[in-house]
């Protein structure tokens, strides 16, 4: 189930972690916490099942109906699926590159049609922690700090929009935040 917590930067205080703020798994609290702060969140129905080893072609195939809602206003030209599982042989290193805070030039939008990632923002004082599963779609605005933990053992596949064709590119803050945070399991 998705969920969110919202905690405290904790700059102050960084060896004991402070209650967090507020904690939902309500869809509707948490589009609604997460729109105050300029995140967009929707759930769809990720109808389609995959088979067992989807191609990329094959997902972005499933998805269509719902790449061409998110790509109809023209800001998000390109594409792509990323499928991660839980014997994939770069996990590690995968998830250690997206687990340092950084911000991207442009919004990352992602569709989980598959298991679940956990996303954390931080903004402003705060850090928001939301986990999201299959069928939840976050659009995280362009220099948003943030973090993204897939866990030790991934298991997710998301439809991911970007706004040029090189896709990922990210500008490491170099502030170690993101240790002080719990991470997936
Ligand atoms: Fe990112």
């Amino acid at each position: 189930m998705s969920r969110l917590s919202i905690h405290p930067e904790g700059r102050t205080n960084a060896t004991s972690p402070a209650e967090p703020l507020l904690e939902s798994d309500d869809p509707a609290v948490i589009k609604a916490e997460l729109a105050k702060r300029g995140i967009e969140f929707q759930r769809w129905p990720a109808k389609v099942k995959l088979h067992q080893n989807p191609s990329e072609s094959d997902i972005l195939a499933a998805y269509a109906v719902e790449i061409a809602r998110v790509q109809a206003d023209g800001r998000y030209p390109t594409v792509d699926a990323i499928r991660i599982t839980p014997d994939h042989p770069d996990r590690e290193a995968l998830r250690q590159k997206f687990l340092a805070e950084h911000t991207h030039a442009e919004d990352e939008v992602r569709f989980f049609v598959e298991g679940r990632g956990l996303f954390c923002l931080h903004i402003g004082a705060e850090v928001l922690q939301v986990l999201c599963e299959q069928n939840d779609c976050i659009n995280v605005p362009a220099k948003t700090r943030h973090w993204f933990d897939m866990g030790s053992k991934p298991q997710f596949c998301a439809v991911r929009f970007f706004d040029n064709p090189e896709g990922w590119i990210a500008s490491f803050t170099g502030d170690v935040i993101a240790e002080r945070f719990a991470k997936l399991p």
